[in-house]
């Protein structure tokens, strides 16, 4: 059986544009309808031309580009908003106007100030006007959530008389309840003596977390049309998003739904949307959050990586993310290290991975997550630590303004554990010294270099060192997120080649 079609309404130009501070320029906005064009959306609300002289010539400029969906722009049912919008509208291909009016309690009585028989005159005089001037009229029932549903029907019918070809149902409010939402579309389904002249459209709030669920069970209701905005953006809690509801469809076969949507394309225009609007997208959004596709745990990692779908419905290949993202943390087990170790270059015995988990979970401890270039540190230190006969156990430093710096090692030297303390221009230059009471050797300093690995305050310092004995060099390296305890470190790893080549 043939899959039936629910056409795609993007509003992200229009009701996501509405949100403060996501404001876009014309150049910006032609921008993102190139983007849904390919993402294969059938209609772009361009915008509300009446609203500002900006938003007119943003429609004008998008309806001379784009060529395959229809390009539509709002009014009120107000003559001059349709004649505006009529004249932004000249160069689209395929031009639709979306006009309407409030039909609720509220909207007639405290917004309009009006009554229920003047609203629906107003609405059908509304269609009938802009039907002069395009074929395709979508009509919008403002607040039709909270509108009593006899009423709604009979605005419903006298709208598509007039000429309607899509009527749109929003809960403006974002009110409704998934099974209440989706009893209005029945009802309207099977009270509107001409509803199959048009095509029932969903338009819903997410105020209270609502609007995907609201979508869908409109579309199982009969409703063959949504309207959706990219990451959900839009007034107060935003609009249903297009990518939950995309790949709901996609991926619940059973409804035998479809929609042109190339999922491939979601995630690189939920990123041009996020850039251009200035709109993060909070990490545990569906689809295109951070952590879509990020597992954590050590239970869902170990998952994961013996069968994707272990824990995960889509592939996130699917909407465009190359893939599944591990993040390692303090919760992750052996598996996942040892996955991005693989996945780095590196393979190590099964005691070399415990040792290296072990310096892992410390790390981890203090940083709240290990990325690659921490790993190369770990992998590459860890190595080392087995070559070495020199270790520091532990290390105390007291030091700060007004204070000289005292500092007490504890160093494990071919099996035996020796301690001093000393004092030094600094915390670095009296644990060195400490150090250098210990092994007794004349070493010289001759090179010292502190990095930052990736970027914040928990950051792992990479320290480099060269120490000069007899003429020769060694080179010490270590890294922690404690750069006193790495410079120590790096020390130590020098000297313990001193040591093994010069004698102890
Ligand atoms: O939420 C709403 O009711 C709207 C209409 C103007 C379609 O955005
Ligand atoms: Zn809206």
């Amino acid at each position: 059986m043939a899959k039936e079609q629910v056409f795609i309404f993007d509003t992200t130009l229009r009701d996501g544009e509405q949100v403060p501070g996501c404001q876009l320029n014309t150049i910006e906005k032609i921008e993102v309808a190139r983007a849904l064009e390919e993402l294969g959306v059938d209609i772009i609300e361009a915008g509300f031309p009446i609203s500002s002289p900006g938003d007119f010539n943003s429609v004008v400029e998008i309806s001379k580009v784009i060529t395959e969906p229809v390009i539509c722009a709002l009014t009120r049912a107000v003559k001059q908003d349709i004649e505006v919008a009529a004249e932004s509208l000249k160069f689209a291909k395929r031009p639709r106007i979306h006009t309407g009016i409030g039909t609720s309690y509220y909207h007639i009585y405290h917004k309009l100030n009006s009554n229920p028989e003047a609203i629906v005159e107003r609405g059908v005089e509304a269609v009938k006007y802009a039907k002069s001037f395009v074929e395709d009229v979508e009509f919008y029932a403002e607040d039709a959530g909270r509108s009593d549903n006899k009423y709604l029907a009979r605005v419903i019918e006298a709208v598509i008389d007039a000429g309607a070809t899509v009527v749109n149902i929003p809960d403006t409010t974002g009110y409704t309840l998934p099974d209440e939402y989706g009893k209005k579309i029945r009802y309207l389904k099977e009270h509107v003596r001409n509803i199959d002249r048009a095509i029932i459209s969903t338009h819903c709030h997410n105020d209270l977390g609502m609007a995907t669920a609201n979508t869908m069970s409109g579309v199982i209701n009969g409703a063959r049309q949504v309207e959706v905005t990219i990451n959900g953006i839009g007034e107060r809690a935003g609009n249903t998003s297009l990518e939950e509801v995309a790949m709901i469809l996609k991926s619940r076969k059973h409804l035998d739904l479809q929609t042109r949507i190339n999922a491939k394309k979601i995630y690189r225009t939920s990123r041009l949307v996020s850039t251009l609007m200035r709109m993060p997208v909070q990490p545990n959004k569906a689809i295109v959050g951070r952590n879509a596709f990020a597992h954590s745990s050590g239970i869902h990692q170990d998952g994961v990586l013996k069968r994707r779908e272990n824990y995960e419905i889509i592939n996130p290949r699917t909407v465009g993310i190359n893939e599944s993202s591990i993040l390692l943390t303090a919760r992750s087990g052996r598996a996942a290290l040892k996955h991005r170790l693989e996945k780095l270059g590196y393979s190590f015995t099964r005691e070399a991975l415990d040792r290296i988990y072990d310096k892992f979970l410390e790390l981890a401890d203090s940083k709240k997550e290990i990325v690659d270039e921490d790993l190369k540190v770990l992998a590459g230190s860890s190595a080392r630590d087995i070559k070495r006969n020199l270790h520091l156990d532990h290390l105390q430093v007291l030091c700060g303004k007004g204070t000289t710096p005292v500092a007490t090692v504890h160093i494990e030297w071919d099996g035996t554990t020796h301690s001093a303390t000393a004092e030094g221009n600094g915390p670095v230059d009296a644990s060195i010294n400490a150090v250098k009471s210990i092994l007794n050797k004349k070493v010289r300093i001759e090179e010292f270099l502190i990095q930052a690995i990736t970027r914040g305050s928990d950051d792992l310092g990479k320290v480099h060192m060269q120490v000069e004995h007899k003429g020769v060099v060694y080179y010490g390296f270590s890294a922690s997120t404690d750069i006193i305890t790495a410079s120590v470190e790096a020390f130590i790893d020098a000297m313990s080649q001193v040591v093994k080549l010069s004698g102890s």
